[in-house]
């Protein structure tokens, strides 16, 4: 069994299912044997820190698959359907040699097209949300196919209905996604601006935008191939605009951005000022390139991840009074 994590911690669950084709995973939900048990849906296992043996079934998709979706592409709009199996970033570089645009900015994140929507994963000022039309799913219960509108997702910074209410309850078998012929570069995000400036590209192709935008994430996350890590391992918090006024006046180079609810806290100015970029406990790090970022420094187990982002966060809590909470999920 090699249940793949990108944090490279060995994992074990009590079944380990590989699924490719769709008449193979309604003859599993039919059988009815799935509700028997906990059960987990794995993508790439980008997001995932396996601390224990999981007492049921992983499910690990791997159909394929990515189509024109003819009968609703009309004037600009395309509309482009990938199979949750697909490599998150081979589906984004499809798109861009296809001339189907809107995905530039997600460029590079590990993962599957089925986590997507689920995480709500999101880079580079876009989300999944921006560019999700529909997700087609079956319900675990029933096998009944269920196809959910953007709108019905409750999509939220990195959180959907499949993260919440839904939780397990249904399997994503693909997505759809909205996009344009027309390329519009989103590059509103000042990190990435800043890079395009600094390369002199004021007026990038969507590949140059897709290639710049590795190049920043590259320069501050950690290649999974090369360092375990499960992406940023905290959420950015969101404070009450009267709690930012009152971190501001202590901390006046506190890095934050208003939102609806107040300000959201950039997690990794929070980590690093609390002293812990860089620093470690047992086999785990902090990324000393990106504070957000928990490491594997070689033969780390789910147990040495979960102390360090208790420290970490126990840390932060005294220092700032703010809580972060965790991204990544913890079996
Ligand atoms: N910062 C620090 N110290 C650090 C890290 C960050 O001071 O160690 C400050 C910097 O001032 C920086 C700001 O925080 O300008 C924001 O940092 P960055 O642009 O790296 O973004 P982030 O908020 O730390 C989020 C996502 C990433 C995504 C980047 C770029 C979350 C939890 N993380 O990180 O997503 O790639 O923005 O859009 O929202 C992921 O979820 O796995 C992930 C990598």
């Amino acid at each position: 069994m090699n249940i793949s994590n990108t944090f490279g911690i060995p994992a074990t669950a009590d079944r380990y299912l590989e699924i490719r084709e769709e008449t193979e995973l309604q003859a599993l939900l039919a059988g009815g044997t799935l509700c028997n048990a906990p059960l987990l849906l794995l993508g790439g296992g980008s997001n995932m820190v396996f601390a224990h043996h999981f007492p049921g079934t992983i499910l690990h998709l791997e159909n394929k698959g990515i189509r024109l979706v003819e009968e609703l592409c009309s004037g600009d709009d395309v509309f482009v359907e990938a199979a949750a199996g697909e490599v998150w970033d081979d589906f984004v570089q499809h798109c861009i040699a296809h001339e189907w645009h809107g995905l530039e900015n997600l460029t590079a994140i590990p993962g599957t097209v089925g986590a997507s929507p689920v995480q709500n994963v999101g880079a580079y000022g876009v989300e999944a949300k921006d560019v999700i039309h529909s997700v087609r799913t079956f319900e675990v219960a029933t096998g009944r196919e269920r196809i959910f509108m953007n709108e019905e997702c409750r999509f939220a910074y990195r959180d959907s209905i499949f993260k919440g209410e839904l939780k397990d309850r249904y399997i994503v078998w693909s997505v759809t996604f909205r996009l344009r012929r027309t390329f519009q570069p989103d590059v509103h995000y000042k990190a990435l601006s800043d890079a395009l400036a600094a390369a002199g590209m004021e007026h990038p192709t969507a590949q140059q935008l897709s290639e710049a935008i590795a190049k920043v994430r590259w320069s501050k996350l950690p290649r999974p191939e090369e360092k375990g890590s499960a992406g940023s391992f905290f959420k950015n918090p969101v404070v009450s605009e009267s709690q930012y006024r009152k971190l501001l006046s202590e901390y006046p180079d506190i890095v934050a951005y208003p939102v609806a609810e107040g300000y959201k806290l950039a997690a990794g100015w929070l980590i690093e000022h609390a002293g812990w970029k860089g620093r470690s406990l047992g086999r785990c790090g902090v990324y000393e390139r990106q504070a957000l970022v928990l490491v594997n420094l070689g033969g780390c187990t789910g147990q040495e991840v979960v102390a360090l982002a208790d420290a970490v966060t126990a840390d932060v809590e005294r220092r700032f009074g703010v809580t972060l909470q965790k991204e990544a999920i913890i079996i």
